[in-house]
């Protein structure tokens, strides 16, 4: 089986106990090429976001039996190629819900104080003294929290939400019936929000679910929040929108293309917070999901139904 990087606790140490394991050791993912030729030799593979798992890297590893990844997000994986091929994928659901949320109301918190600029100017050395003007953000209590997309991560926000006193409205596929939150539609949650949070998963549905009609439905005082996937807001069109002042300024932990690349226009703004992917990084959430990840791997090739499978369609009895 391949793992295609370092994990942490003793997920590996488990597996190895089980079969023969490659681990890809280095810092960075597989690059295409290689990825392909180790998982050509595989019949289980756990793997990252990172990775790109399409339809050809499936179908050129004829003994590939399993999928794993140490994730709740699958986007990075054409689950109906694997679907098709008799792949169960596994992933991580349920796990990091507290700790991705912990990690978006962070960001709430620091895009509506102005945690991050006001660091960056006492490091700067531009702290002259208290002033009555400086910094000046907007209250988290008593603001209006929009939750794009109200599954596990979106409900633990809005709990979070609810101990700040915040007024909640959701936009979800479902009444969630939610306590102290309001359904509605997604115009109408981007016009009443102070802050906007996603939470949705990237589906060619939410694609670019965010982009400048949303925006500019927003309040010039409102902000963006995604801990989801960049994918689902047009970056472009969010960089235009901080720029000329259509809302107050965004937090982001996941983008269209990662690591952020060094000429993206949302490096040059002081209104946005940026951070590198690190919504589910506590030592014990991480450890969680790599056992996890390493229980759907060994229950896969046992040829056991994967306890947390993101095709279900794959099980014959599933319709
Ligand atoms: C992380 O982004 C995940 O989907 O688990």
């Amino acid at each position: 089986m391949l793992v295609t990087r370092r994990l942490p606790g003793d997920a590996v140490a488990r597996l190895g106990r089980a079969a023969r394991v490659r681990v890809w050791s280095a810092q960075t993912p597989p690059p295409d090429k290689e990825l392909r030729a180790a998982v050509r030799e595989a019949d289980g593979l756990l793997c990252l976001l990172t990775d790109r798992i399409d339809a050809r890297l499936l179908e050129g590893a004829p003994g590939l039996r399993v999928v794993s990844q140490m994730a709740t997000g699958v986007d990075n994986i054409d689950l109906d190629a694997a679907t098709r091929l008799g792949i169960p994928v596994g992933h991580t659901p349920g796990i990091l819900t507290d700790t991705t949320a912990d990690l978006a109301f962070a960001l709430i918190c620091a895009v509506l104080r102005r945690l991050t600029e006001a660091e960056r100017l006492l490091r700067a050395g531009e702290w002259r003294t208290w002033s009555p003007d400086l910094l000046l953000g907007r209250d988290i209590h008593g603001a209006t929290l929009g939750i794009v997309g109200m599954g596990a991560i979106g409900q633990a926000v809005a709990r979070r939400a609810r101990g700040f006193d915040m007024e909640i409205l959701y936009t979800s596929r479902t009444d969630k019936r939610i306590p102290g939150a309001r359904r509605v539609a997604l115009d109408d949650l981007l016009r009443a929000a102070d802050v906007v949070s996603v939470h949705c998963a990237l589906t060619p549905e939410t694609r670019g679910l965010i982009g400048s009609r949303e925006l500019a439905l927003m309040r010039p005082t409102a902000y963006l929040v995604n801990t989801a996937r960049g994918g689902i807001v047009d970056e472009d069109a969010l960089a235009r929108a901080l720029r000329t002042g259509d809302i107050a300024g965004a937090g982001l932990d996941v983008f269209a293309a990662e690591p952020l690349p060094p000429s993206s226009p949302l490096l040059d703004l002081a209104n946005v917070t940026l951070l590198p992917h690190i919504g589910s990084a506590s030592v014990r959430t991480r450890e969680r999901m790599a056992e996890l990840a390493a229980g759907n791997l060994l229950a896969g090739l046992r040829g056991d139904r994967l306890p947390y499978c993101a095709n279900p369609a794959v099980y014959p009895d599933v319709p």
